[in-house]
């Protein structure tokens, strides 16, 4: 099965670019820009990515974040993303990225947007991956500075398709960002938000109402309401899930315990990310393979998984018909 899940195409939809950063980039990046690192060694670093929540995790990764200081290094950060996407058969990855982690500490979000970006286009062209830019707010922070990045973002809108929303979701509700999601609204960007992760089921409700997200992140807490799991299947909104995440951040003890493939087998478009991989010990093959291992699924259940990503995805409907091509021909071949 580890060559079917290894080989089978892809489509990434929950992935913090932040998160991609391995503990070998972070000590060259430091080097190179002179910033203090409080870890001695590799192995010191990845002893400190024992995380017993979600704010344990947010702490470090943050910290993490310190050695990106030049467009270029948001570029080799972006490049060495997509090439470990080109070895699972990512085909199509829509990203996240956190500018108010930067901008907060003098980073123009230009340099941080451009190098980005430049390693998603050259993706395309010298990989075959095709990609879009989610920029995210962190709920911990204000309204005011939510409504500031937008107005940052406006003259980089040809490269971003949508507006989420992460980092700390209990004690900053949906609502704190009605309507800065309003106005992104009517600016023309899609919406998504992580809901439902270490909050409750309301918080998915929240999150659909008021921010009129077209995806939920996470959204694993929604089998905490029978009646939202229900709504979720009648009007297929997709739940972008990380098997591997929700594990290291102690959202199931373990992943035997996990909801996906229950909720995969009742018809929820459920879909599997890597979320913050540097972190969370593990990219997308990475996850199915946990998944599959724990909870074992046939080939036609694992490809689904990719189905409902190209449909939960933000590509036009011609480029969405080519990736189903060729997963169902992949499938069809793998029988
Ligand atoms: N949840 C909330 N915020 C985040 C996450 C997450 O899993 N990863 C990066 N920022
Ligand atoms: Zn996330």
């Amino acid at each position: 099965m580890k060559e079917f899940i290894q080989s089978l195409p892809k489509v990434e939809l929950h992935l913090h670019i932040e998160g991609t950063l391995e503990p070998e980039l972070m000590f060259e990046l430091a080097k190179r820009n002179d910033i203090h690192i409080p870890f001695n060694s590799i192995t010191e670093v990845r002893h400190a990515y024992n995380f017993h929540n979600l704010q344990s995790f947010l702490d470090i990764y943050f910290q993490g974040a310190n050695v990106l200081i030049n467009e270029q290094d948001f570029f080799e950060l972006t490049w060495a993303y997509l090439l470990r996407c080109k070895e699972d058969n990512v085909m199509h990855t829509e990203i996240f990225f956190d500018p108010q982690a930067h901008t907060e500490r003098g980073i123009s979000f230009d340099v941080v947007v451009n190098g980005i970006h430049g390693a998603l286009v050259k993706a395309t062209t010298e990989l075959g991956i095709t990609s879009e830019l989610i920029m995210c707010f962190l709920r911990h922070l204000d309204e005011e500075s939510a409504f500031k990045t937008l107005a940052q973002a406006q003259v980089h809108k040809d490269k971003i398709i949508a507006v989420g929303l992460d980092s700390t979701e209990v004690g900053n509700p949906a609502g704190k960002f009605e309507r800065v999601f309003k106005l992104a609204l009517e600016q023309g960007y899609l919406t998504v938000a992580h809901a439902g992760e270490e909050g409750s089921a309301s918080n998915i409700h929240e999150a659909l109402n008021l921010l009129k997200i077209t995806r939920v992140d996470h959204g694993v807490r929604c089998t905490d309401d029978e009646n939202l799991v229900k709504q979720l299947i009648n009007d297929r909104t997709p739940l972008t899930v990380c098997p591997l995440s929700n594990l290291k951040l102690k959202v199931f003890e373990h992943m035997e315990q996990h909801n996906i493939v229950t909720l995969l087998r009742k018809g929820v478009c459920v879909t599997i990310n890597s979320d913050d991989p540097a972190y969370f010990g593990g990219y997308m093959t990475d996850n199915f393979m946990a998944v599959n291992q724990a909870l074992p699924m046939n080939k036609i259940e694992i490809a689904q998984f990719t189905f409902n990503a190209i449909e939960a995805s933000f590509i036009a409907n011609s480029e969405k018909q080519r990736l189903a091509t060729a997963t169902q021909g992949y499938l069809d071949q793998h029988q």
